[in-house]
């Protein structure tokens, strides 16, 4: 099926018009699995989600000897060392690249195993990310063997309307057959992408001044506001995956480094927090994967 949604140039105006391009800018814990059938592989899968299409690739890519590993838990418990035969990573791409959190992580983790797999969501265009999650991941001392992506529906709320999102075949039951059969056979490989697809990319960083070594890093003070029609259900509160909602006497506030990832404007039931800055395509419609509970949001991002 043919998708109709605007082109990406549009994330970039939306950004541009946020004033983005003005922004530039332990203890070690180890984990690794008791062994569930002595002949089968011990993988790893850890991820980050905002509205569960990466949690559901990750358990869609498990079987009965695997683990999965929320990337914010795993910092809230300063947990930095991994084992396992297997380690693998799912995360939604911003701005093509990985989310900061998922970055910083990577810095600061050692993965051990034999055959490390990632797979990148993304919703429209993902230009060349395979190639910037294996810079980042390379010059962290972890390169990764195969890093493929998977195309789900597209959360940026700016300039996709949530409902016609879910409308969209997106074949996922297709890719995910593909992304299985070929983490059976180890294959070693990334996906590859266009010279048009790295100037894309390189020229979204010139409009939207994002730096590249960040990525996207906001403070939720001064993208989101929390409106009267607010009910104190504190749902933006657990899942922040950076803690930065507070219920207090006067109201909900939020405060901090912010990934941007919409999982406290996706998933407030009164849609009472909104941009301050930007528009959107359609502010009655929101997401969350249909596989994943919002209690499963909840258990990746609370801190
Ligand atoms: C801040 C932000 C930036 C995004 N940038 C892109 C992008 O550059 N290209 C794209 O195709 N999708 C982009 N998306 C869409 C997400 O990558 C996609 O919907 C992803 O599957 C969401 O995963 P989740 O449900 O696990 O949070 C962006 C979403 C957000 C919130
Ligand atoms: S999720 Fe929405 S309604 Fe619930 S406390 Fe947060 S802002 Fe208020
Ligand atoms: S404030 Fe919202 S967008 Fe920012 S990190 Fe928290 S949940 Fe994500």
């Amino acid at each position: 099926m043919k998708e109709k949604h605007k082109k990406s140039i549009s994330r970039r105006d939306s950004l541009k018009r946020m004033g983005l391009f003005m922004a530039s800018a332990a203890a070690w814990g180890i984990s690794s699995l008791a062994s569930c059938s002595k002949n089968k592989k011990k993988r790893i899968i850890l991820y980050f989600t905002a509205t569960g299409n990466c949690l559901y690739v990750a358990r869609e890519l498990a079987d009965e000897n695997t683990e999965l590993l929320s990337i914010p838990q795993l910092v809230k418990e300063n947990r930095y060392e991994l084992e396992a035969d297997e380690i693998g990573i799912v995360y939604p791409i911003y701005g093509h690249m990985p989310p900061n959190r998922v970055r910083e992580y990577i810095q600061k983790t050692k993965l051990k195993a034999g055959y490390k797999f990632a797979v990148l969501t993304y919703g429209n265009r993902k230009c060349n990310a395979v190639e910037i999650w294996d810079d980042i991941s390379r010059k962290a001392g972890c390169p990764f063997d195969y890093i493929t992506t998977m195309i789900m529906v597209d959360n940026w709320l700016p300039n996709f309307d949530m409902n016609e999102q879910m409308k969209i075949d997106k074949h996922i039951p297709e890719n995910l057959e593909r992304i299985t059969a070929d983490l059976s056979a180890q294959r070693r490989w990334h996906e590859p992408f266009t010279d048009e697809e790295r100037r894309q990319h390189e020229g979204f960083l010139q409009a939207t001044g994002i730096n590249p070594e960040v990525g996207f890093l906001m403070q939720s003070q001064d993208a989101f506001i929390v409106t009267d029609a607010c009910i104190g259900c504190g749902i933006c509160a657990e899942v922040c995956p950076r803690g930065n909602y507070k219920l207090t006497s006067q109201g909900v506030t939020t405060e901090g480094d912010c990934e941007f990832c919409f999982a406290c404007i996706q998933n407030c039931p009164q849609k009472t927090i909104q941009f301050k800055q930007m528009r959107e395509v359609n502010p009655n419609a929101r997401y969350r994967n249909e596989h994943v509970s919002l209690w499963s949001i909840k258990e990746a991002n609370r801190q």
